[in-house]
């Protein structure tokens, strides 16, 4: 079997929202402890929905394939249900990652998580308990 599915390869291959935004409404950047690689998440959000996001990493193939995945999943999507995502549900979504390469997907979901906090300390009219 191989080691990295196809949509691993190929996110890996052609990224998506590779980039900066300028003025982003909300930035995050997480670092791995277990590897020292780093990610940054920024995101565009009108009337609580995702309306772009773009990252930038220092990760490796597996952290590259799953930022791209998990922008794909919450672009266009209303920051309610960004805030839900998992790692787990963006490695299901790239059709699995090897066990020992699980804590690179968990860069992706924690970058999101940091730049929908920085949204939230810039907006705090915005959350909601
Ligand atoms: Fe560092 Fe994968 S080894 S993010």
């Amino acid at each position: 079997m191989a080691l990295y599915s196809e949509k691993v390869m190929d996110h890996f291959r052609n990224p998506r929202n590779i980039g900066v935004i300028e003025n982003a409404d909300g930035i995050g950047e997480v670092g791995n402890a277990k590897c020292g690689d780093i990610m940054k998440m920024y995101l565009k959000i009108e009337d609580d929905v995702i309306v772009d996001v773009k990252f930038e990493t220092f990760g490796c193939a597996s952290a590259i394939a799953s930022s791209s995945m998990a922008t794909e999943l919450i672009k266009g999507k209303p920051v309610a249900e960004a805030l839900e995502l998992t790692n787990k549900a963006v490695a299901e979504a790239l059709d699995g990652l090897p066990a020992y390469k699980m804590h690179c997907s968990v860069l992706a979901e924690e970058a999101i998580q940091n730049a929908l906090e920085d949204y939230y300390q810039k907006h705090p009219e915005k959350k909601k308990e």
